[in-house]
Order: structure tokens, then C-alpha cells, then sequence
């Protein structure tokens, strides 16, 4: 058994994974400095005697010493991120402030703690809008936000640092992820979360445009999934691959299965399409399961009526 160290724990991606290393039988210390995580994702995570947690921020003068030398641990899965592309657009200070500098900093801290491996967040959003599908790895990238560009730069800050310093690094492009926990709060939240809080009041949601582009959704099951694989598995190399499913769901399929458990809630409106929206996407999935022997196993459609059960 391992004893992992979880940057951005209380997150979205990051209580999950907590939760499934947990129910593997891991040690996980996890911090946060909850600008977005929440403590009530960590309501299961909290009552494991395996379980730490420190409020701190990545970026914080000492943090990362302080708890790596206190706990020890054999990896690290770093999650702590900006996580909004549109928040990078309006602050691309504080995005290079969390998303490639802390970075730095995990780079850093494992080097001096000698750690042997390093998982980190990264996106799809490293390739822009490529409209040759599937996206495979060795798609051009070309990022079109803040975001995309610290993640890609971040990619190579990890890998750098693991070729120079003898650490394996996976590098997890998560493509459209989706499930519970995940913060609808802002108009450019996740499409499912944004959908999800609406049938639930009972209020008819919008879609930009006809709602036949599509996307590939993963639920966050799979890609904590992806991240126990990365952190814990013996034979991983290092490496950077898509988290995805290669399956692409439209919008209106989406939509078809909220109208199914809410039959009640009136039809949705259309608007026009938003600006710099891409029509599909789609990742190639055979890099995760060649290197990590990861492959999604829930359907759309199964993750989304677990998400409409549970919330
Ligand atoms: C993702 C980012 C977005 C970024 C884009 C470009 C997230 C949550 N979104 O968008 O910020 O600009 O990549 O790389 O990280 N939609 C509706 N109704 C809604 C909300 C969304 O119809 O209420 C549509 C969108 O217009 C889009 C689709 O749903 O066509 C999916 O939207 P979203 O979940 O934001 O994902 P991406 O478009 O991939």
C-alpha cells in the first residue's frame, strides 16, 4: 500500500480520487486551500483513519516542505488548479500564479523529497480547437486560453524535471469530466453540472445552438479511476495521455435523459450559439490504455443517471 499525497484534495476530481484511494486501502494527506475545493466533498474522506488533511495553498512559502517532510509520501497527484478557462481569460496572473508556478513548486518539492512519482491535471484544453477527430497525443498543440497554455507549459515543467531527476510523471489530459461534486455555480461551469442544477429546480435549461455538438464526457468515477492507476500502479513509465472515452454525446442526447427523470420540467430554450465554441470532441483513449491499462467504463448515459439519482 502507498501513502499518497493529494494537492487540491477537496476538489471536484480531487475528493474523488481521495475516495477511491481510500477504499483501495491507501494513506492520503491531502491539502487544499479551499479557494474552490469543499469540505463537504471530503465528508467520506474525513471519516477515514487513513486520511489527513491541511488547509494550505500550494504556492504558500514552505507548505509543500512542511507536509511532504511530515508525511512522507510515495507520490503525489497534483489537482490543486485554477480550475475555470474563463477565470484565466480575466486573470491570467493568478492562473500563472496556480497553474504553472505551483507546479513549479510540485516539480520542486519532489525533487528534494525524492519522489519517485508525480500525476498531474492537465487538459484537453491543451489542443485548442482541433478539428481533426480523434484527438490523439501527438495533435498539434495549440492553446487558445490562459488555461490551456499553463497546462501544457506545466506538462513540461514535470517531464523536464522527471527526465533530469529520475521521477515518473503522468501527465492525465482530462477531456469533458463530469459527475457529482462539481461546482455549477458559474454560466461556464461544466454543461452537466449547470444542466444537473437546473432540472432539479425545476427551471427549463438553455442550450447555446442546436445541441448537436458534442462532447466527450467522462465521469469523474473513471478519471479518479485514472489517477489511482498513475499513482500506484508498478510498472508505469512516464507519459502524457488522454483521459477520456473516445465516445462522443451530443447535447441533445444529454438533455434527452434529464427530460426522461423530469418530465415535468418545461423544454429547453435555444440561444445562439457562444463565441469560440467548438462543434465536437472527441479523444482518442488507446495512449491511457497502452500505458496505464486504463479504459473508461461508465457510459454517458449511466453517469448521468447516477448523477440525477444521487446529486
Ligand atoms: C470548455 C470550457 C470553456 C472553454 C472551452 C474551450 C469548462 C467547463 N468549459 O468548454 O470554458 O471556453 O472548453 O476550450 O471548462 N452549453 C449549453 N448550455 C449551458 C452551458 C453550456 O448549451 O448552459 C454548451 C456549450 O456552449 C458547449 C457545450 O455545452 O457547446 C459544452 O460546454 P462546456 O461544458 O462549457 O464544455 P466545453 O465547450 O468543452
Amino acid at each position: 500500500m502507498a501513502h499518497l499525497l493529494v494537492t487540491g484534495a477537496a476538489g471536484f476530481i480531487g475528493s474523488h480520487t481521495c475516495d477511491q484511494l481510500l477504499a483501495a486501502g491507501h494513506t492520503v494527506t491531502g491539502l487544499d486551500n479551499f479557494r474552490s475545493g469543499r469540505h463537504e466533498n471530503l465528508a467520506a474522506a474525513g471519516r477515514s483513519p487513513c486520511f489527513t488533511l491541511h488547509e494550505v495553498d500550494v504556492t504558500a512559502t514552505g507548505a509543500l516542505d512542511r507536509v511532504i517532510s511530515a508525511a512522507r509520501p510515495d507520490a503525489i497527484i497534483h489537482l490543486a488548479a485554477l480550475v475555470s478557462v474563463q477565470e484565466s481569460m480575466t486573470d491570467p496572473a493568478l492562473n500563472f500564479a496556480l497553474n504553472v508556478q505551483a507546479t513549479h513548486l510540485v516539480a520542486e518539492a519532489a525533487r528534494s523529497h525524492g519522489i519517485r512519482r508525480v500525476v498531474f491535471a492537465s487538459s484537453a484544453a491543451i489542443y485548442g480547437d482541433t478539428t481533426d477527430l480523434p484527438i490523439r497525443e501527438a495533435t498539434d498543440k495549440k492553446p487558445i486560453s490562459p488555461y490551456g497554455a499553463a497546462k501544457l507549459a506545466s506538462e513540461a515543467l514535470l517531464l523536464g524535471h522527471g527526465a533530469a531527476f529520475g521521477c515518473t510523471v503522468r501527465c492525465q489530459r482530462y477531456f469533458n469530466v463530469f459527475g457529482p461534486r462539481q461546482d455549477p455555480a458559474s454560466p461556464y461551469s461544466g454543461v452537466i453540472s449547470i444542466f444537473d442544477r437546473r432540472y432539479r429546480a425545476g427551471k427549463a435549461v438553455t442550450i447555446y445552438g442546436d445541441g448537436s455538438q458534442t462532447r466527450d464526457f467522462i465521469s469523474v468515477h473513471d478519471v479518479a479511476r485514472a489517477n489511482l492507476i498513475a499513482a500506484t500502479r508498478p510498472d508505469v513509465r512516464s507519459g502524457a495521455a488522454n483521459i477520456c472515452t473516445g465516445r462522443a454525446t451530443s447535447l441533445l442526447e444529454v438533455v434527452a435523459v434529464f427530460r426522461q427523470q423530469y418530465p415535468e420540467v418545461a423544454a429547453p430554450t435555444h440561444a445562439a450559439p457562444r463565441t469560440g465554441d467548438i462543434i465536437h470532441s472527441r479523444g482518442a483513449p488507446d495512449d491511457a490504455a497502452a500505458a496505464l491499462g486504463f479504459r473508461a467504463a461508465v457510459s454517458a448515459e449511466d453517469g448521468l443517471r447516477e448523477l440525477i439519482r444521487t446529486g
